[in-house]
Formats: structure tokens, C-alpha cells, sequence
């Protein structure tokens, strides 16, 4: 960008403001619409360049399992906060979303650095591990939303009437039989929890909230076990959802923050994962570069504030800035 352009940038919005200061228009200044619109058209003329895979296209890795963070409706086509979210930043730089539909959670975070899609969604929390396993192939952006950990429990008898469940920690899951999606961070903090309290419970593995619901509410005796499923380990906001879905059946129980593997808590947010590949050395940061900054600027997504945004969970290990 040149000098003159960034001199332009910075000036036009202050003449805007100025013209309508203390909402009196002042002097004979141009209307404040006007000058906005014309500091939108040079930013869009000044948009830096993003690397994708290919020219005019955004390739996202999806995972459909964690809606509302992505939703594949019957119908074939996506939705939810996520894939509204990255649509509108797509739009903003010229370029067509493209799913590449990932079946299963595990190692969704990997699928960018590995060349298969620019950028990975669908409910994917920032981790240490997660964030030493990408290297520079790949990076996490700046969180868009806190999420937390919890419970979907059945809230019904055998007969149907209703049952309060009461969780207040891995103690009242001694010799359950929970579901769990293989890789997330449901599975971390379970098997932590567990561990630290002397705990033994069965897990299952599923990819699908849905059908995980779905099993809760009815109480499935799933293959290889005796006892019905208790609960489906998910994030809070993932547990809410499903309780409002299965109103009555479902309930949503035990929030608390993430446990890590080695033991400590901390808090949890949501990112997006962008390629960043090296080409002579030199390590493009690009389209990171531009997310982080839509990220920013539509900070709390497009949803506002969520349940979980008001969990209060002990600071970060060495204060890292992303958890
Ligand atoms: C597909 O289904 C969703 C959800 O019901 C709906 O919002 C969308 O408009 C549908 N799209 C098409 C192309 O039918
Ligand atoms: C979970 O994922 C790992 C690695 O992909 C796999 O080896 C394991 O069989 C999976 N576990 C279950 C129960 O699906
Ligand atoms: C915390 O910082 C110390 C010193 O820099 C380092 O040795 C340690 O590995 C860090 N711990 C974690 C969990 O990052």
C-alpha cells in the first residue's frame, strides 16, 4: 500500500467523525455517509493478497459433528455459526467457499498444513498440543468464542417420567457408559478428570452430536456394553443446544473448564486453523493474516455473547496468549 493511500485511510474516517461531531454538522464538509463509503472503496481496492489453493476459491475442512459451530442440513448444503462466519470473510475478499466435508473430528486441525483445504473449522479448540502438532504448515487464529466443557445427560426414567440428574464431577461417573467424539476435547478432559479422581468409566466414541443425542435421550445399550449410555461428553454450548433440541428427554449438566492431559485446567476458545506454507524460505502468513483481522473485527461472531463467554476458569499455563 503507499503512503499516500495509507495517509488517505487514516485521514478520511477522521473527517467523517469530525463532520458530524457533538451531531452538528460543521462548516460545508462532505455528508459522513459519503466519506465511509469512498474509505470503504480504497480498502477494497487495497485489500492485500491471500494465498489460497486456488485462485478465487476458499477451501474449508468441515467437520459436521459440533453444530451449531457447522451444520450439514439434509439437503446437502451447510450452515451454522462457523460456516456463516467464514462465508461472510470468503465474500469480503472475493472468493467462493468450498467445503471439503471431514468425517471424522480427529486431526481435522492437520488437514490445512497438509494441502487438503486452506482452512479448518467445525468447532475446534485451541490447544497446546494441537498447536505444537500444526508446526509452521499451519497456525490457529485469534479465538472467535470461549466454550467450555459439559454433560448431556438423560433426564428421563425407563417409563418416561422425569429424572433430575445432578453431576458434580467424575465421581457421580463411576461405572457409566458415556459417548465421546474421538480427538476433541471432551476425550482430553474426561480421561484427565477420571484419572485425577481414581475413576473408571466406559467410553464410547461417536462422530455425530446428533446421533450421540439421540442415544442419551433413549437410553441405548450400545454394542459391547450392558448398562445404557448415561451422557455424551461435549462442549457446554453443544450440551445447551442438544437439551433444547430433546427438550424434556435430554438435560445439560457439569459445566466446568477444560482439564488437560497433564492434569492442569484451563480456560477454552475456538479458532480456525489457516494454511500458512513456505515457499522459498519464506512463510506465508497471509490468509492467517486476513482472518485474524476479520476475526478481530467481528469479534463474539455472529451470535454475540454465548453461556459459556461467563465460565470462569484459571488463567493459561505461562500465560499463553490464546487460552
Ligand atoms: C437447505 O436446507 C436449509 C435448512 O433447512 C435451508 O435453509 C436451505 O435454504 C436449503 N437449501 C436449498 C438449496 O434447498
Ligand atoms: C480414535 O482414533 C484413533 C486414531 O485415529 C484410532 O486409532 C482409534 O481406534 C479411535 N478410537 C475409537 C474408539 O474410535
Ligand atoms: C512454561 O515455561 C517454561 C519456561 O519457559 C517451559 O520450560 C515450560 O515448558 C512451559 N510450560 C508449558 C506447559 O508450556
Amino acid at each position: 500500500m503507499s503512503r499516500a493511500m495509507v495517509a488517505i485511510l487514516v485521514v478520511l474516517p477522521l473527517l467523517a467523525l469530525s463532520a458530524h461531531a457533538n451531531g452538528t454538522p460543521r462548516g460545508a464538509s462532505l455528508p459522513r455517509s459519503a466519506l465511509l463509503s469512498a474509505r470503504r472503496w480504497l480498502l477494497a481496492k487495497v485489500q492485500p493478497r491471500l494465498t489460497t489453493l486456488e485462485p478465487g476459491k476458499l477451501k474449508v475442512c468441515l467437520y459436521a459433528g459440533f453444530p451449531p459451530a457447522a451444520i450439514l442440513f439434509p439437503n446437502g448444503t451447510w450452515g451454522g455459526e462457523e460456516v456463516q462466519h467464514l462465508t461472510s470473510f470468503a465474500k469480503a475478499h472475493n472468493l467462493a467457499l468450498t467445503v471439503v466435508e471431514v468425517p471424522s473430528f480427529k486431526g481435522i486441525w492437520l488437514q490445512p498444513g497438509l494441502g487438503n483445504c486452506d482452512l479448518a473449522a467445525g468447532g475446534i479448540s485451541i490447544t497446546p498440543s494441537r498447536v505444537t502438532e500444526l508446526g509452521t504448515r499451519a497456525s490457529f487464529s485469534t479465538h472467535y468464542r470461549a466454550d467450555a466443557r459439559a454433560l448431556a445427560v438423560r433426564s428421563v426414567t425407563a417409563s418416561g417420567a422425569p429424572r433430575k440428574v445432578v453431576i458434580n464431577g467424575p465421581k457421580d461417573l463411576a461405572g457409566r457408559v458415556i459417548l465421546v467424539t474421538n480427538g476433541s476435547t471432551a476425550e482430553t478432559d474426561l480421561k484427565a478428570r477420571l484419572k485425577a479422581a481414581g475413576v473408571t468409566a466406559t467410553l464410547h466414541y461417536t462422530n455425530s452430536e446428533d446421533k450421540a443425542g439421540a442415544d442419551v435421550a433413549a437410553g441405548t445399550v450400545l454394542k459391547g456394553s450392558k448398562e445404557p449410555v448415561f451422557a455424551y461428553a461435549t462442549g457446554a454450548e453443544g450440551a445447551l443446544a442438544l437439551a433444547n433440541k430433546l427438550k424434556g428427554r435430554v438435560a445439560a449438566a457439569w459445566v466446568h473448564c477444560l482439564m488437560l492431559a497433564d492434569g492442569t485446567e484451563v480456560p477454552e476458545h475456538l479458532g480456525y486453523v489457516a494454511r500458512t506454507p513456505t515457499t522459498s524460505n519464506k512463510r506465508d502468513t497471509s490468509l492467517l493474516d486476513a482472518l485474524n483481522a476479520y476475526v478481530v473485527n467481528t469479534k463474539g461472531g455472529p451470535q454475540g455473547k454465548w453461556p459459556s463467554d461467563f465460565i470462569k476458569c484459571p488463567p493459561a499455563q505461562n500465560g499463553t496468549r490464546r487460552f
